[in-house]
């Protein structure tokens, strides 16, 4: 059975807190690393042998090392938390979604991923910042990519609800163990050797910032599918129809 993940701690991943624990489980590997060979030179020092001033050099190296890793943490944390200086106007998100799968053309075909796309007749018009947005279904587009890597197919779907516009992206890849599902959106939760395990925590935060709702619904070795529904926007009062009289 799928089981969906709804985000009730809305407010809890946004916060500080939440972040900063994450940086500082993060932090704490290369700060450990560095120490310990900042230990092994102080020992070498005492006996400056050739051999020793060798081992010293490649301490240095892996200290170096690190200082860029704490670096990359530090600058992605800040990105993570700086306000979005998102500027909503009448956007149509299907012209979006057409945009990016042309946009990953080559990289979906080269790893074998098919490309479904069935977009909403009529009026798919919502209240977008067109660049934000573009990089919130570029992650989740990203994530099914590397969830298919033997291939497979990915659907993207828009579809005309009454309370708003759906935006479905499907894969057929791995899935998301039901324990895991609900840590998907945390900062720094990967799963990856490589992943930075903030592409949903942008994602989250962007389609916040649309006043839009996400969720997921995953099962292991069928897919992921991923929802995202955007509000209607408000009609202005101009657009109505004035009956009244003109004094
Ligand atoms: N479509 C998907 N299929 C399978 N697992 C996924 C999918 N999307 C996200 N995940 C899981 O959620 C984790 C967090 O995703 P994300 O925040 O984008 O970070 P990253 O991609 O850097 O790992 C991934 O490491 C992966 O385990
Ligand atoms: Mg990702």
């Amino acid at each position: 059975k799928n089981r969906e993940s709804r985000l009730r701690r809305a407010e809890s991943l946004a916060s500080l807190t939440t972040l900063a624990a994450g940086v500082a489980h993060e932090i704490k590997n290369p700060l450990g690393s560095i120490g310990i060979h900042i230990q092994l030179i102080q020992r070498a020092l005492k006996n400056p042998t050739s051999s020793a001033l060798a081992t010293m050099a490649k301490d240095l190296d892996v200290i170096n090392e690190e200082i860029s890793r704490l670096n990359g943490i530090v600058v992605d944390f800040l990105f993570a938390v700086r306000p979005m200086d998102t500027s909503l106007v009448l956007g149509s998100v299907g012209k979006i979604l057409k945009d990016l799968v042309e946009f990953m053309d080559g990289e979906l075909a080269q790893a074998g991923v098919h490309v479904k796309l069935a977009l909403a007749d009529g009026d798919d018009t919502v209240l977008l910042d067109e660049r934000f947005l573009k990089q919130a279904f570029l992650n989740i587009v990203k994530n099914s990519l590397h969830a298919m890597p033997d291939g497979g197919v990915l659907t993207v779907t828009s579809k005309r609800m009454v309370s708003g516009l759906e935006v479905v992206v499907t894969d057929t890849g791995t899935g998301i163990p039901p324990e895991l599902l609900e840590k998907i959106f945390e900062p720094y939760f990967t799963t990856k050797d490589f992943g930075s395990g903030l592409g949903l925590t942008m994602v989250y935060k962007i389609v916040k910032e649309h006043g839009a709702d996400i969720r997921v619904s995953s099962k292991v070795g069928v897919g992921t599918a991923v929802t995202i529904l955007f509000p209607w926007p408000a009609r202005s009062p101009q657009l109505l129809d004035f009956k009244g009289e003109v004094p």
